[in-house]
């Protein structure tokens, strides 16, 4: 029997944990972790764009530029543009978005650059700074409809935007249509030679928000974030159906300081994919299916000499639901002789419906009868809070490298429940790695194999 003052102190630290994770809740992943002296800071001088403001309001110093505006201008020649491979201005809404593009990107102060209610066929389009704007919101009531001509997309995206600072894509109930299905069916059913172009592929920019935005149908990924910093996602709608090939929702590559949250990703591929350089990552209140779960990798896939993979690290997943995916958690790297690492991995509190592997890390992904062994060590790497159902027996499959086994894998109160139709115990699997276990372990903790 524990004494009141013992029950004190116990009833005191519990305060303090609950504290402590509600100041994890509400500060920005990354700020807190520059707290802690880890992050290298965001942004190199930049300002981050605040958390609380939700740029729906029109700041009285803010100039608007409405696309139709510049309807008339688009009518004659745009001499001084050099259109990049794939802008076609012989689309006029192309030519109108590009000028309205091109006059809230100089504007000296804060610009919003609004597309009124309607739909905007477009080709390539191209949304580059540096620009003199201090703060640039492209507002979406209108939607964007992509081309289904591939030879109008020559480029991996259909839209980007490229070394922005402070830039805000807000969706006030615009679309952004990809319009992939054509595409789709050539792809299948062994997926692509190329990888067809992203709905929208962000390069080089810091300190964006992506809000509210819908965005369906993409011919691969929806969006593709390389080379950023502090980027924003949030209230995200991305869909595409289950069977749809590479529709990833969020892929990210050599990109630091990420937060997505609050959004629902039902997609034919990842919902969320780190790849390579993929580092301090907050994601949290996701809801994810159909789809294949949230990913870290694929890794040590490509083995140019130019092309040295990054490592991913920092990655906190909370609070998601997977409803119906291929799979929940996951890590996946090839079994190349591809040097890189994956640490500081969390993933908490996280519900599974129906999944069919909910727990993965595979390092031989996507090859059979492998003859080499990743050289992807993954360590530090913690699973916590996990519960709900699994479609097949194996609900804990850890498949870690001969030559780099896992280290510091924990698993901390996993519950979960095999519903498939097949009369089958759950089970847990382990190669080349020794979990350790806390609290509840449903499937049991594996026998670990080291081949
Ligand atoms: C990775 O990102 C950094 C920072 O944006 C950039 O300087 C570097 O060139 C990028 N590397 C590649 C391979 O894109």
């Amino acid at each position: 029997m524990a004494t009141p003052r013992r029950s004190l102190v116990a009833l005191t630290l519990f305060c303090l944990i609950i504290f402590s994770c509600l100041e994890d809740v509400t500060s920005a992943g990354a700020g807190r972790r520059s707290q802690r002296g880890r992050g290298k800071g965001r942004g190199r001088g930049q300002v981050a764009l605040p958390a609380t403001v939700n740029f729906v309001v029109v700041e009285p110093d803010e100039k608007i530029f409405n696309i139709v505006d510049f309807r008339k201008a688009a009518a004659s020649a745009m001499d001084d543009y050099e259109a990049g491979p794939g802008e076609d201005d012989s689309t006029p809404d192309w030519k109108m978005i590009i000028l309205a593009f091109k006059a809230a990107c100089q504007h000296p102060g804060k610009a919003r650059l609004v597309f009124p209610k309607g739909q905007y066929r477009t080709n390539t389009l191209h949304f580059m700074g540096p620009c003199r704007a201090t703060r640039l919101v492209f507002q979406l009531f209108g939607d964007l409809i992509g081309p289904t001509d591939m030879s109008m997309l020559p480029n991996p995206f259909w839209i980007n935007f490229a070394r922005l600072n402070n830039v805000v894509l807000l969706g006030s109930g615009g679309t952004i249509d990809g319009q992939g299905q054509g595409v789709w069916k050539n792809c299948l059913p062994n997926g692509c030679s190329a990888l067809p172009p992203c709905n929208v592929k962000f390069d080089y920019n810091n300190n964006m928000v992506i809000k509210g935005i819908r965005s369906i149908n993409p011919k691969a990924f929806h969006f593709h974030v390389h080379s950023c910093n502090n980027m924003r996602f949030e209230n995200l709608f991305l869909g595409a159906p289950d069977w749809s090939p590479n529709t990833d929702g969020i892929h990210t590559s050599n990109t630091t300081f990420v937060r997505i949250s609050h959004s629902t990703i039902a997609t034919g591929d990842d919902c969320i994919s780190l790849g390579h350089g993929s580092v301090e990552f907050d994601i949290s209140d996701i809801t994810c299916g159909p789809g294949h779960g949230i990913s870290i990798g694929s890794l040590g896939k490509d083995g140019r000499p130019n092309r040295r993979e990054k490592s991913v690290r920092g990655i906190r997943v909370k609070r998601i639901l997977f409803r119906g995916t291929d799979n929940g958690i996951r890590i996946k790297t090839y079994p190349k002789p591809i040097p890189n690492q994956v640490h500081d991995v969390y993933f908490e509190d996280i519900a599974m419906e129906n999944v069919k592997n909910p727990i993965i890390f595979d390092q031989e992904y996507s090859t059979k009868n492998a003859r080499t062994s990743s050289h992807v060590k993954i360590s530090d790497i913690h699973v916590r809070n996990i519960r709900g159902t699994s479609a097949r027996p194996i609900a804990v499959n850890v498949k870690c490298s001969k030559t780099f086994p896992c280290e510091g894998l924990d698993f901390f109160n996993i519950d979960l429940r095999y519903i498939g139709t097949k009369p089958a115990q759950i089970t847990s699997s382990c190669i080349n790695a020794r979990p350790s276990y806390g609290g509840i372990q449903r499937p049991a903790p594996c026998r670990p194999l080291y081949t």
